[in-house]
């Protein structure tokens, strides 16, 4: 159990929010399989992706951990990649898992992949079944869908053109990485815009992938070339700030150059559509920004729909927004939280409740109900990172008792200096 931060007056400053952790997997993933010695900076040291990092090691890639934080990998190419002498562990990690099933599909060895308990509950069929069709032969356990997954090495993989049943920018990635060792051109249609990081981040390692908004096609047997990465700080992180400094009375709080792609950049209008006071400078590229946050009144909103995807990870934190605002808010669309980490939908609103947030689940979201005054309980993470990070800006706005939190480690899959970061900026 760990004492939460509670009763904070007000929150003022600047805080450099650490690396994007979609972004720093793929820097890891790419650079490894590219040809030549690739550099990142601002990549995340967490644990997700720390089991990214040490599955490439396993598979022979050296990878130096420089002093300044940033990374050096040393890349063999798809085909300098050795069989590993031990099961590769994903950790907590959906994103190296399903990635690195498809990546790993065309390898000519036999692999297999573990998780934690949570991994190991989250469904792979949505990877396994269009690998499959791309001729990979890999398997779930004991003829499930759930890891440990086994993958054996085939003659070669066909490329395929795969409909997406499910907005996912994992199971995406997976079919795109498998398609670079498939035969001929791999064409995937998707449902709603999920995040383009692979479809970005394998341009810049030299690859033709063509992109006409959810539409995209790779042509296999493509290399890549090793290339320097700058990884934003992570909007996914930084949320968690945002709101903490919208909800806290008498706030200003400044974030230097947040990762604001548009693919992932829904929770900035959502929460402006609740009146939050966000102010947004773009960087050159476009993609990032400084973000300057101001306590705000919100009041209630309603969105579903192709906005999801842009949001799906903050989705928690918004739901905390928005027992603080006035009237109503309704989700709709996001049965994708059912299957992250934990359920979210379920996770987030048996916490609030405990506090006294008003919060209804519903099949594909949430109904909450505002303003409620938070009051001190004993809450859980259930070894969820953004369910453990949102209840401790839950905690900061209650006034008097002690909030404990269960499972506080959790954090660190994707923020381990979140307790510490938080702390320098609250009064
Ligand atoms: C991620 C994609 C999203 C997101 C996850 C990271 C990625 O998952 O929730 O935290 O890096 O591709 P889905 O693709 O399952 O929606």
């Amino acid at each position: 159990m760990k004492e939460l931060l509670t009763n904070a007056n007000r929150i003022q400053g600047e805080i450099v929010i650490p690396g994007d952790k979609s972004i720093s997997h793929r820097s890891i993933m790419f650079a490894a399989i590219a040809h030549g010695t690739s550099k990142i900076t601002g990549f995340l040291h967490a644990e997700d992706c720390i089991s990214t990092m040490n599955i490439f090691r396993a598979l022979g890639v050296q990878i130096d951990e420089l002093e300044d934080g940033s990374v050096i990998v040393h890349g063999k190419g798809i085909e300098g990649l050795q069989a590993p002498s031990e099961a590769l562990d994903a950790g907590n990690s959906g994103t190296t898992m399903r990635l690195l099933a498809g990546l790993f599909s065309g390898f000519p060895f036999k692999l297999k992949m573990i998780g934690d308990a949570s991994l190991s509950k989250r469904p792979m069929n949505r990877v396994m079944i269009p690998l499959r069709q791309m001729g990979a032969s890999i398997s779930g356990s004991e003829g499930s869908e759930f890891a440990p997954l086994y993958i054996q090495p085939v003659d070669h993989l066909n490329a395929i053109e795969y409909d997406m049943p499910v907005a996912s920018a994992q199971v995406k990635s997976s079919i795109l990485l498998a398609g670079l060792t498939a035969k001929g051109t791999t064409i995937i249609h998707e449902k709603e815009k999920s995040r383009d990081h692979t479809e970005r981040m394998l341009r810049q390692f030299g690859v033709n992938i063509e992109v006409d908004d959810k539409d995209i096609s790779l042509e296999g047997g493509q290399t890549l070339t090793a290339s320097d990465v700058k990884v934003p700080a992570d909007i996914s992180s930084a949320a968690f700030f945002i709101v903490a400094a919208l909800l806290v009375k008498d706030s200003q709080l400044r974030m230097p150059n947040v990762g604001l792609n548009p693919t992932r950049a829904g929770i900035i209008e959502v929460l402006k559509n609740m009146g939050a006071f966000i102010e947004t400078e773009y960087n050159e590229t476009g993609l990032s920004a400084d973000l300057t946050v101001q306590s705000s009144d919100l009041k209630g909103t309603e969105f579903g729909g192709d906005i999801i995807p842009t949001l799906i990870d903050e989705i928690p934190i918004i739901a905390l927004a928005a027992t603080q605002a006035e009237g109503t808010t309704i989700i709709r669309d996001a049965q994708e939280l059912k299957v992250k980490e934990t359920d979210r939908i379920q996770v987030t609103a048996q916490e609030l409740n405990k506090m006294g947030a008003n919060i209804i689940e519903t099949e594909d979201g949430m109904i909450i109900t505002g303003p409620t005054p938070l009051h001190a309980a004993d809450v859980d993470s259930h070894g969820d990172h953004r369910i453990g990070m949102m209840l401790q800006i839950a905690a900061l706005l209650v006034e008097e008792g002690t909030v404990n939190l269960a499972d506080a480690e959790a954090v660190n899959i994707s923020f381990p200096s979140f307790f510490d970061d938080l702390a320098s900026i609250v009064d």
